[in-house]
């Protein structure tokens, strides 16, 4: 397709600059850098408004799984618009997307999760979890098991409960959070694990820190444990082989509530509509889902709660009580109806057949990268990853933050036309589904290069000197 570009970029540039606080705005520098605007799509490819183009890393913010430029998916979008393009959802208010929607991921969730409770993203799908709790033990006259325990690195989202059950020491500076009720344990990151411990002692004590924390806070007062199947933002950490099942065994065994946060990992990213069961083998109590529900087409979010734990609250179970949570666009029906199209797209094109095949091969490449100096660890599953730069293999020991060592490697491979999200030390990436193996090659050769572009500079600026 022949694109132009009738943009006028430093006036966008200026405007976004003068006028729009973005996530994480780095505010120190909202002065001096301009945003990097991008314009147009297609496939894995973005377009920045002068025309340049990029592999796009992070697919969106892990969340455009089946790509971009999908006419179907507006056509879908369009034709809903014309029919019905909101209706309130509270009460007894239905949409004919939300009710297909529903029952379609009934049909893909594991075990009897089969009740969804729409929200607007992420965050309110998780929020709306852990209020799915409060109000279930409130109900069963348990109301002092309000305890919530998370993770250290864990992401949750950014409203204050979310942000709250968060675990990256990044984003905790001068907020404030939920502390009296909300606990986070050691982080299950492999490559942090002490010097010399096997992976299986490692594991060990992983699942040790949840029923020791349990146990300190007491199993009647402890109502849910929060998981990501893989940490995402914070670092693509995937816990050690055993990790999933086995904290669930403790949640059983204490009568503790298990939400699997699969808002990055759900809709193909690991090969499979959910990860929790098909690749962890683990059958939740609840999983929040969002992002590739929709591919990012458009926002939306959903609880989904276990037939079980439902039946507990409901009919004659309820007593005459709502469930008083929701959102004036819970069930979106112009977002639901993106998210049937997408979920056909998946389903026809066999997307997480793909990522069975290419992932493993992404992963195989990656490993490439760990021979550079600069490299201390590279690790992910599927089409999720991750780069970690340090300052010293040996000790594992980090770059000072002020080097921004990620935000160098970015800036490389930016010049070489790929995005990545850097983080940190960190650079985490997870393209869309789509990808072949001839574009994971492409992505790889580039990361290397950049990787040695920035260590010529470390040495140069006299910041490294491995
Ligand atoms: C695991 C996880 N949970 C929740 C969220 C929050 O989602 P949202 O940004 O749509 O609110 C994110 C966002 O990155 C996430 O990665």
């Amino acid at each position: 397709m022949e694109r132009n570009f009738p943009y006028d970029t430093e006036d966008l540039w200026n405007k976004d600059r003068e006028h729009v606080i973005h996530p994480w705005q780095a505010l120190k520098d909202q002065h001096e850098e301009g945003s990097l605007i991008l314009a147009e799509s297609d496939n894995i490819y973005i377009y920045d408004s002068d025309g340049e183009k990029f592999i796009d890393g992070p697919g969106g913010m892990w969340c455009v799984n089946i790509g971009y430029g999908r006419d179907e998916m507006a056509d879908a979008i369009a034709d809903q618009i014309r029919r019905m393009p909101y209706y309130s959802p509270f009460g007894a208010l239905g949409t004919p997307p939300a009710a297909e929607l529903g029952a379609k991921i009934a049909e893909l969730a594991p075990g009897d999760l089969d009740k969804v409770f729409f929200t607007t993203g992420g965050s309110t799908a998780v929020d709306s979890a852990i209020r799915f709790v409060q109000f279930y033990f409130n109900m069963a006259g348990k109301p002092d098991k309000k305890h919530i325990i998370s993770r250290e690195d864990a992401y949750h989202g950014s409203t204050y409960l979310s942000a709250s059950l968060c675990g990256k020491p990044a984003d905790k500076s001068r907020f404030d959070f939920i502390t009296d009720t909300i606990h986070h344990l050691p982080s299950p990151n492999p490559y942090r694990r002490a010097d010399g411990q096997s992976i299986e002692d490692f594991c060990d004590e992983k699942v040790a820190d949840l029923e020791n924390k349990i146990l300190e806070i007491g199993p009647d007062k402890v109502g849910c444990f929060i998981a990501e199947p893989i940490l995402a933002s914070g670092g693509v950490v995937v816990p050690p082989p055993g990790y999933h099942a086995r904290t669930l065994e403790v949640c059983r065994k204490y009568g503790v509530i298990y939400i699997s946060d699969e808002v990055v990992t759900g809709f193909g990213r690991l090969g499979h509509f959910f990860a929790s069961e098909d690749v962890f083998d683990l059958v939740p109590d609840i999983i929040t889902c969002a992002k590739g529900l929709t591919s990012g087409y458009l926002p939306l979010g959903a609880t989904i709660i276990s037939r079980r734990l439902y039946d507990d609250v409901a009919g004659e179970n309820s007593k005459g009580e709502y469930f008083a949570n929701g959102f004036t666009y819970s069930g979106h029906p112009v977002s639901c109806a993106a998210a049937l199209k997408n979920i056909e797209i998946i389903e026809r094109e066999e997307l997480c057949a793909h990522v069975r095949d290419v992932g493993p091969y992404m992963q195989q490449r990656l490993e490439e990268l760990y021979e550079l100096p600069l490299v201390g660890n590279v690790r992910g599953s599927h089409l999720m990853g991750c780069i970690e730069c340090v300052a010293d293999k040996a000790t594992k020991a980090k770059f000072d933050e002020g080097v921004d060592v990620g935000k160098r490697v970015d800036r490389h491979c930016q010049a070489r036309g790929l995005i990545l999200r850097p983080l940190g030390g960190l650079c985490v990436f997870s393209p869309p589904l789509t990808i072949n193996r001839e574009q994971i090659d492409r992505m790889v050769d580039i990361m290397a290069e950049s990787v040695e572009a920035t260590m010529v500079d470390l040495r140069s600026e006299g910041l490294w000197n491995g």
